[in-house]
């Protein structure tokens, strides 16, 4: 079966090749991330790119998806309320995150397996990020290891760790990470356990890859995608080579390594073991904002993981004004799951937080057009966010106050 798949996309790589300059143009990966007006567009066209358990990794949530809807209906039910007759004619996006200052208040959230997507997974989006001015953040879990997405990715990068029970691999990626230069450590704190994403279940999607007929279908009818795995394959983390095992179940995979015994109190030895700073990720109820700042973190990202982990729990936006009122200037907030347009990002700010961050928007951007499409993901979110900053009165990200939104 290998070698049909492999005769498949050779074939299709073959008649691009040959396809005349002006079809070439106008499948290339800029012509295609150009064709994308919104993130919506951007995550349609990499639907019909990817195949669908790939897709359906990145887009689905856990269980119903409750969560996963109301990060977008926690937004939408917002209302903003623009100042007029302010002078617009310049209008500053640019803040600063743990003392660095960005070019807009959005990050790139840490995405696990980013190379399923797409060959050069982490390392474009990490290019992306700094072509836009921001900072990447790289998983744990990433495709490709530490080393690999700061050799080919310039720019400033924070790391995000998983803690597993085998702390020995823990204290060698922080080794490794503090090697490269990765400036701040994102604590990810919500995933005790994996969440059960319903649609992974069904399309039994694992790492690696199982080969069937049917994801052999899936790969004959997703060339594009298939002509780049073939050519480099990336299916498994890339930080984690000798963990060894078979194909298995993501969930069945992170509940195998994941050290579900962390609390609290772990994070003095963490501090041992890292000298920069602390950001804590997932935290979605005050008193344990209050926790964190209480155990010195830097700062809280609120977040609910994009709604792929405990199904039924509130918007992050929902949940940050009680955060931010609990915190105050004791540690920097940022906020992620669901931003999806330049408005979402005034709200987040308005409501408290620095910075927010995105996932799936940029897997979106990958899946869609490699590294052009990332790119064109920051683009669009600047072009919204600039435009509704003038629109709503707003020339400087910092003047943003609750009195913004209700
Ligand atoms: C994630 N997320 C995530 N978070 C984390 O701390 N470590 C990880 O390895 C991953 N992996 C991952 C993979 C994929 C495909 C997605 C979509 C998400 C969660 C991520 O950092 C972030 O919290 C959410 O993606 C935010 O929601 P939106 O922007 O996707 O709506």
């Amino acid at each position: 079966m290998n070698d049909l798949l492999d005769l498949v996309t050779r074939q299709v790589a073959a008649d691009l090749r040959a396809a005349p300059a002006s079809i070439r143009g106008y499948l290339s990966p800029d012509a295609r991330a150009a064709r994308c007006r919104t993130i919506a567009e951007l995550r349609a066209l990499a639907r019909r790119t990817v195949p669908r358990p790939v897709f359906d990794y990145v887009d689905g949530a856990a269980n119903d998806e409750v969560t996963y809807a109301r990060n977008r209906s926690g937004f939408e039910r917002l209302t903003l309320h623009p100042r007029m007759l302010v002078d617009v004619s310049q209008v500053d996006t640019s803040t600063t995150v743990l003392g660095r200052r960005i070019a807009l208040p959005l990050i790139a959230a840490p995405t696990g397996l980013t190379g399923m997507t797409h060959p050069d997974g982490e390392a474009a989006v990490a290019r992306a990020a700094h072509a836009a001015g921001t900072i990447y953040t790289q998983s744990a879990l990433s495709s490709l290891s530490i080393e690999e997405v700061s050799d080919r990715a310039p720019g400033p990068k924070w790391f995000q760790l998983y803690v597993l029970t085998d702390r020995g691999v823990v204290f060698d990626w922080l080794e490794r990470a503090t090697a490269q230069g990765y400036e701040a450590l994102v604590l990810t704190v919500d995933v005790a356990v994996a969440g059960v994403r319903d649609r992974d279940v069904r399309n039994r999607f694992s790492v690696p890859p199982r080969l069937t007929l049917r994801s052999l279908a899936q790969g004959v009818t997703h060339p594009r995608w298939t002509a780049g795995f073939v050519a480099r394959p990336r299916i498994s983390p890339g930080n984690l080579r000798h963990a060894g095992g078979g194909p298995a179940g993501h969930a069945e995979y992170v509940n195998r390594v994941f050290d579900p015994t962390m609390t609290w109190e772990d994070l003095s030895w963490l501090r041992e073991h890292w000298a920069g700073p602390i950001v804590i990720k997932g935290i979605m109820r005050a008193d344990d904002a209050v926790r964190a700042v209480e155990r010195g973190v830097e700062g809280i990202v609120v977040s609910n993981h994009g709604g792929r982990q405990l199904d039924g729990v509130d918007s992050s936006i929902g949940a940050l004004p009680a955060i931010a009122d609990a915190v105050g200037d004791r540690a920097e907030l940022y906020l992620d799951s669901g931003v999806r347009r330049g408005t979402d990002i005034i709200k987040a700010v308005a409501l408290g937080a620095r910075a927010c961050m995105i996932g799936r928007p940029l897997v979106y951007g990958l899946g869609a057009a490699g590294e052009a499409g990332a790119r064109r993901t920051f683009e669009i979110l600047t072009a919204e966010l600039k435009t509704a900053l003038a629109l709503a009165g707003y020339p400087r990200i910092g003047e943003l106050g609750p009195d913004a939104v209700s």
